[in-house]
């Protein structure tokens, strides 16, 4: 393991737990949900089979399994103390989750007063875990960019709560503001501002150390991030009136980073001297395609405004971000830190080496493999059916059931923690 690491801060193995065995099932809400409504979901942006998909992954899916992650990340990558980090995980958590399905219901089913509910949950719920991540990231006295790519996403994930619930706000009373300018803001600082700088910071230190690659090239990792920030603000912008003709010369800068953070990932991956494929390696190969794939796709829909006009492009960048970025990138990454973390706290109970079981056995490497592949087949079913409407019901049942594989993987492996647990206090070998 990486000698950077503290694992004595790390938290109670209930605070991530509690994040990551919900997460899964957001997923299975979100592929049924698509298997019940069919092809009128993905028919444009607007449906509001839409705005729920997209929520319940992005609010159910990501942020519960990132808030799980960033909450045990930054204690032990940057020695960052959060308060009292049962307690908040406690509040939190529940918070998010009735605050995620009063957004989704009211954007599904149209209700002003669903949308309003749901944003003091969601200011409460978010706005506690940024304070105490914030406070917690600014008192360390570690350096580094991964604790820069950290602080940075935090302020992301701040401005899109505050964008989201401005929007919400404003459907729910008919306010007089630009909502696609603002969706279009909202959205970047979601996925960009905070997942995707989320997700480059933890992969500074994770795709090297798990992935037995070398690091990042330090020029990548000291500019990523701020480029990043520098172009989504350039990209907020448009919410003031203006010159439209702008925007490309913003979003394409902007895609040409992404580029290069998916490019030197799979290059980092490509060159490694042991050739492992687990189901990490793998996920992340997806993501990283994935990502690419968006940036060629979003360059094509800003340089053609025939392509732009389809309302299935943005569907299909929709997709390609959500299923095939960021499930493929927190999947991969929970493969990993779950049976480490059994390892870990199996192993602070003080029982010998030998009575704490091999990682391996924690989730087999069938069970994640299986998973993957169905994952892979979800996405390409997604992926197609964006053009050929008729596959929508098929591609949300195999999401669904790739979820609930995962989900029960979960399951199964705390479980086996449980069970370890026991077994080692019956015995009386631990401390
Ligand atoms: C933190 C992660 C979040 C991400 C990644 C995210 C992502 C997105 C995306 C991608 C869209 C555009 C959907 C589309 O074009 O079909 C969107 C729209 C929207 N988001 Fe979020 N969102 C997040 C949080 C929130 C929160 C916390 C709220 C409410 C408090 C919210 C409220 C909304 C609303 C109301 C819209 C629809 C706007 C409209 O119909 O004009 N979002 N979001």
């Amino acid at each position: 393991m990486d000698p950077s690491l503290s694992f004595d801060q790390a938290p109670p193995i209930s605070v991530p737990y509690r994040f990551f065995l919900a997460a899964p099932w957001f997923g299975v809400m979100a592929g049924l949900l698509l298997a019940w409504s069919g092809a009128d979901a993905l028919a444009s942006r607007w449906t509001p089979g839409a705005l729920a998909l997209t929520h319940l992954i992005a609010l159910g899916f990501m942020l519960q399994a990132m808030c799980g992650a960033l909450l045990q990340f930054i204690a032990v990558a940057v020695g960052a103390n959060v308060w009292r980090p049962r307690l908040v995980a406690s509040t939190v958590q529940p918070l998010l989750l009735l605050a995620t399905l009063l957004l989704v219901a009211g954007l599904l089913y149209g209700r002003p007063d669903w949308l309003s509910a749901a944003v003091p949950f969601f200011l409460l719920a978010i706005g506690g875990l940024v304070v105490v991540v914030a406070l917690a990231l600014w008192r360390t006295p570690a350096t580094g960019m991964t604790l820069w790519a950290m602080r940075m996403a935090i302020g992301g994930l701040a401005i899109t709560v505050l964008l989201g619930a401005l929007l919400a706000e404003a459907l729910a009373h008919g306010f007089a503001v630009p909502l696609v300018e603002l969706t279009d803001v909202h959205l970047a600082w979601g996925l960009g501002g905070w997942a995707l700088i989320l997700l480059a910071g933890v992969s500074y230190q994770v795709v090297p150390m798990f992935q037995l690659t070398r690091p990042y090239p330090p020029w990548f990792a000291r500019w990523f991030a701020p480029l990043l920030l520098f172009f989504l603000v350039a990209w907020s912008l448009q919410l003031f009136p203006g010159d439209a003709r702008w925007s490309p010369m913003i979003a394409l800068p902007l895609l040409l980073i992404l580029s290069a953070y998916a490019g030197i990932t799979l290059w980092l991956q490509h060159t490694r001297r042991r050739k492992i494929h687990d189901a990490t390696s793998l996920y992340f190969r997806v993501a990283m395609l994935s990502l690419l794939a968006f940036a060629v796709s979003a360059a094509a829909i800003f340089l053609l405004p025939e392509i732009a006009a389809d309302p299935r492009s943005a569907i299909w960048l929709g997709v390609l971000a959500l299923a095939g970025v960021f499930v493929s990138a927190i999947t991969g990454m929970m493969y990993k830190i779950v049976p480490f973390l059994n390892w870990l706290h199996l192993q602070r109970l003080g029982a010998p080496l030998s009575a704490v079981p091999n990682m391996k056995k924690m989730i087999t490497a069938e069970a994640m493999t299986g998973q993957l592949r169905l994952h892979v087949l979800a996405l390409l079913l997604l992926l197609a059916a964006v053009w050929l409407p008729g596959l929508s019901r098929l591609a949300g049942v195999a999401f669904a059931a790739s979820c609930a594989w995962l989900g029960w993987n979960l399951v199964a492996a705390v479980r086996r923690y449980l069970d370890f647990r026991d077994r080692i206090r019956a015995s009386g070998s631990h401390r």
